[in-house]
């Protein structure tokens, strides 16, 4: 399976933050956004990625993440000339995705549950149609919303309902079979000018091909669509962090553990991050992973 990340966007809803600087490169806590979606790809176990952001961005990913050698992944860049929705990243991925199945995750969502692999282990099995999930939220208007019967099934997806018909909210992480790039290429724009998310989802479940996974009550869905949301993000990284003595989103200890890397690149990353927090953590990793050795 491979992935992507779409880091596109204007960022406008955070201005004057994110007036020179992505949205997705803003730090939550102690690191870039995009380490934390980053992260979940790879504990999904996908090590073929495309990074997708805007023409004057996308070198600030890569000078970030170069070939992607250091956490043992392979990166490709791709631009998303303008907002034209996120569907379009199957579009612009056609070549990279191939005959595979494809991940995608929205730069900018934050995921945080234990266990979250095995949350994500049937959705990395998706072969053909598509596999979403639905979460919670006191307000849905501000996202796609799904619709269930008593019984659980799914009924509708909306995008942005004026009046939502449930509680349900789909986040930005989303798995299809190889077939989403023709379904895309099918998409017109919505009113607001996009390919629709939304839209390609409705295309599966229409054929019965698409499944939504309810995400458990202890798993975190973080907000940064305001200032305050990007603060509480914040501080909820450096609490969890402080409480549990793990780290969150921290790549290369994810990429050392699952065998990815060796001592050689984690030393590497350990030298490059100075005197940071990050690098005394990744002592502690490597220390740790040498007792279990
Ligand atoms: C997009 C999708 C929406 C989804 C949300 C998750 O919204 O269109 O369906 O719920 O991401 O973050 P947008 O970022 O365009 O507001």
């Amino acid at each position: 399976m491979k992935g992507i990340i779409l880091a596109g966007g204007a960022g406008t809803r955070l201005y004057p933050a994110t007036l020179t600087v992505s949205k997705q490169l803003m730090a939550v806590y102690d690191k870039p956004m995009i380490y934390y979606p980053l992260s979940v790809l790879m504990q999904a176990g996908i090590k073929e990625i495309l990074i997708i952001s805007t023409p004057q961005d996308l070198p600030n990913f890569m000078r970030l993440f170069g070939d992607g050698s250091q956490i043992g992944v392979r990166f490709e860049y791709a631009e998303q000339a303008a907002p034209n929705g996120l569907a379009e990243a199957f579009i612009i991925g056609d070549k990279f995705i191939g005959n595979d199945s494809v991940a995608m995750i929205l730069g900018d969502n934050i995921f945080y549950s234990a266990g979250l692999e095995q949350l994500l282990e049937t959705a990395t099995k998706t072969k053909k149609g598509g596999h979403i999930f639905a979460v919670h939220v006191t307000d849905p208007e501000r996202f796609g919303v799904v619709e269930f019967t008593k019984k659980g099934k799914v009924v509708s997806i909306e995008e942005k309902p004026e009046k939502p018909k449930s509680s349900y909210a789909v986040p930005g992480l989303y798995f299809y079979g190889p077939e989403v790039v023709k379904e895309a290429k099918k998409l017109k724009p919505s009113k607001r000018g996009e390919l629709e998310i939304t839209d390609l989802n409705k295309v599966f479940l229409k054929r019965g091909e698409l499944t939504v996974t309810v995400l458990p009550r202890g798993l975190a869905w973080l907000d940064t669509g305001t200032h305050a949301a990007m603060n509480r993000a914040g501080n909820y990284v450096q609490i969890m962090q402080e409480m549990t003595d793990y780290n969150i989103a921290c790549i290369e200890e994810i990429a050392y553990r699952k065998g990815w890397i060796g001592e050689k690149e984690l030393k590497a990353t350990i030298e490059k991050m100075g005197k940071s927090s990050y690098a005394d953590y990744l002592r502690i990793v490597e220390k740790e992973v040498e007792g279990e050795g």
